[in-house]
């Protein structure tokens, strides 16, 4: 019998992991381990929550005790660890939280998965240690191409009309740490601790790093769905600098998948990046943003050009607004995800077009969703459901 952590569950890529995991394989015992902050939502599962191998715990990952007498009850056979500080605003406002959780509580993770399976007859066999990290560890690529130039790689999930790489450089497995924010640095430090408990237990351990991730129950915080919601009450669009920093964009789902590929047949003591093969500067993807909501929601309005062409304009254009940039805000993240491809077999799954066009789709469709978020009301829906469990 499988019995599965996967912390972080109640937040934006570990909902979907449980719900794959939950979905996929209704004979693995999948636990939900989240301590449920601001970032922690547990109407993100509301689809599988009386499923009957899904269980969710209330538990801080710090919680040493805690977390190693649920090993020991539950008799639990992997940890797909996820639960972090994950904004890198909050981080550089609170740097603490972000060591404490991210750093120490990967710490107390590892010891407690460290010390219950040393307690078993078998030991470390068929037990996993799965540590989801970021591209963000690697610090910033230089943007030597601002026009952009052909990538040297391509998938079904690069985006048809905007094929670009911003530079020479990707980030591969093997380049050294330079992490850069507060976030990026707590996350580096867990990694090593990851590898150490390998290296120096036997803990059957593997690192993922991957590249900045879009979709369906992201907390508004984050760019896409601020964005797409601020689009939608006509809010002006802050946008960091001129607009120019590149990311890579992975589609949430094809995430998770390649978290299940990696979590079953991954090798021991290896590093895997995943990445969409698809950057873009924050302000074209704020662009495309604002095209398929005004698309949405019938915004487009119809124009004559000098040429006599009839031309689409996008009304909420005006809404973009250039702020001070953030302090230390990394150029570029691209990464080489050709080692997951080879070994493994895994591509993203979803063209980039039809991703945002889903998830755009996907919050104009759950605006109570997003209501409750923004009003603070979802943080009362664990007493409701869960109070007298
Ligand atoms: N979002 C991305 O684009 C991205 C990209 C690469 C890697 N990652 C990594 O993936 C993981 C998940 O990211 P996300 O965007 O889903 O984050 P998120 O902020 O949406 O969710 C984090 C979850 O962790 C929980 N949590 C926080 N502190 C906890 C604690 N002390 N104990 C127990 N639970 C706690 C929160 O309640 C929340 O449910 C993180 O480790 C992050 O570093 C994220």
């Amino acid at each position: 019998m499988n019995t599965i952590i996967i912390t972080g569950g109640a937040g934006f890529i570990g909902s979907h992991v449980v719900r794959l995991f939950v979905n996929k394989y209704p004979d693995y015992r999948i636990i939900n381990l989240d301590k449920l902050t601001y970032a922690g939502n547990l109407a993100n599962l509301k689809d599988i929550e009386d499923k009957p191998n899904y269980k969710f715990v209330k538990m801080d990952i710090c919680d040493f005790e805690s977390v190693m007498k649920l090993m020991q009850e539950e008799a639990v056979t992997g940890i797909i660890h996820l639960a972090a500080e994950s904004h890198v605003d909050r981080s550089i406002k609170d740097p603490f939280t972000f060591a404490r959780t991210n750093v120490m509580g990967t710490l107390s993770l590892l010891q407690a998965a460290k010390l219950y399976w040393e307690s078993l007859p078998e030991r470390f066999e068929g037990k996993r240690f799965y540590h989801i990290s970021t591209d963000e560890v690697y610090g910033a690529l230089e943007m030597t191409h601002p026009e952009g130039i052909e990538p040297p790689f391509t998938t079904v999930a690069s985006s048809g009309d905007h094929h670009l790489a911003y530079g020479e450089k990707f980030f591969t497995e093997d380049l050294k740490y330079q992490p850069h924010s507060p976030y990026s640095a707590a996350k580096a430090s867990s990694d090593h601790f990851v590898r150490a408990y390998h290296d120096t237990y036997g803990l059957p351990t593997i690192v993922t790093n991957c590249s900045n991730n879009y979709g369906p129950y992201q907390f508004p915080e984050k760019l896409i769905p601020l964005f797409i919601n601020n689009i939608r009450h006509r809010k002006p669009l802050p946008v960091y600098g001129k607009g120019e920093n590149v990311r890579d964009w992975l589609f949430v789902e094809d995430h998770a998948r390649a978290i299940d590929l990696i979590f079953h047949e991954g090798k021991v003591a290896e590093t895997y990046n995943i990445g969409g093969f698809n950057e873009w500067k924050n302000i074209d993807i704020i662009k495309v943003l604002i095209q398929t909501v005004d698309r949405a929601l019938g915004r487009v309005k119809l124009e004559t050009s000098k040429t006599g062409e009839t031309v689409e304009t996008y009304p909420d254009m005006d809404l973009i607004t250039y702020v001070t940039d953030r302090a230390g805000h990394d150029l570029r993240y691209a990464i080489d995800s050709r080692k997951l491809q080879r070994e493994l077999g895994w591509e993203p799954s979803l063209q980039f077009e039809e991703g945002i066009e889903r998830t755009v789709r996907w919050y104009l469709d759950n605006q109570e969703w997003m209501d409750n978020v923004t009003s603070g009301d979802y943080q009362r829906y664990y007493e409701g459901m869960y109070a007298n469990r």
